[in-house]
């Protein structure tokens, strides 16, 4: 595991922007795994700004997302569908039809998560599958649990994740309480994985991930059993790695 500790969270975004940039222009159909959240919002521009300075052509990129919320549709504006289309699909050339996103409204919850798995293998896996993390450890929106769950499923969202959550929503009874997400088969299946964060408040999930047991837990964790991994976490994000881990240079 490369683990890239930076001073900001601007530094952060940039240097993501630069590997998946780096991708996306070796390889014109790269499939990228994408995930939401505050924390790759970031990196989503400064792509965007690469795109509009004539730097990427997204026309061949497919993308696969992690995870959407049960019952909200596409057009929801916190469902994750929209928030991909907001913060990066309608600013550069990908095209709509190559963006895949689990579909929250589907009838058949089951069905669709077996069509999601299957989608990812017709298309080759990810080349790059890019992470946030929960406060409480969560990759895509796999909870801690008793165990880990290969394959995308439908998940009952922790009480600490609709507490956090609840800050893009009206009130926290307005957010789902049910979650579609790929499993960690899906999530390792990808080629490389970057996992980005920032702030105190990741602390304990990022010492948990790097640097603890590989345990359902935690479920960040388990990409310690991947063999390309990059971490680029912020000093305070890295606060709580182990010293003998510690991969910021002191003070
Ligand atoms: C959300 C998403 C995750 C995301 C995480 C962290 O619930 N399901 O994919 O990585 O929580 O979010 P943030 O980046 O806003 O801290």
């Amino acid at each position: 595991m490369k683990i890239i500790c930076v001073e900001t969270e601007e530094e952060m975004s940039a240097r993501a922007a630069s590997l998946i940039g780096g991708l996306v222009a070796e390889k014109k159909d790269a499939v990228l795994g994408l995930a939401t959240g505050s924390t790759p919002m970031g990196t989503y521009a400064l792509l965007i700004r690469m795109y509009l300075e004539g730097r990427l052509d997204f026309s061949k990129v497919r993308t696969v997302n992690l995870d959407e919320y049960v019952g909200l549709d596409g057009h929801h504006p916190q469902s994750y569908r929209a928030f991909m289309e907001e913060h990066f699909f309608q600013h550069i050339n990908i095209s709509l039809a190559n963006t895949y996103v689990p579909n929250g409204v589907a009838e058949d919850i089951d069905h669709e998560c077996r069509s999601y798995d299957e989608r990812l293998e017709r298309l080759g896996f990810c080349d790059l599958q890019l992470l946030g993390i929960g406060e409480n450890g969560h990759i895509g929106f796999n909870e801690p649990a008793g165990h880990f769950t290969p394959e995308c499923h439908c998940i009952e969202l922790t009480e600490n994740t609709i507490a956090v959550n609840s800050r893009f929503f009206d009130s926290p009874e307005e957010v789902p309480r049910l979650a579609l997400t790929l499993g960690m088969r899906g999530i390792l299946s990808a080629r490389r994985l970057l996992l980005l964060a920032f702030g105190k408040k990741k602390a304990k999930a990022i010492a948990g991930a790097c640097f603890g047991p590989v345990t359902p837990r935690v479920p960040g964790s388990v990409i310690q059993l991947h063999p390309d991994v990059t971490v680029i976490a912020d000093r305070e994000a890295l606060s709580m790695a182990p010293q003998a881990n510690q991969p910021c240079a002191p003070n």
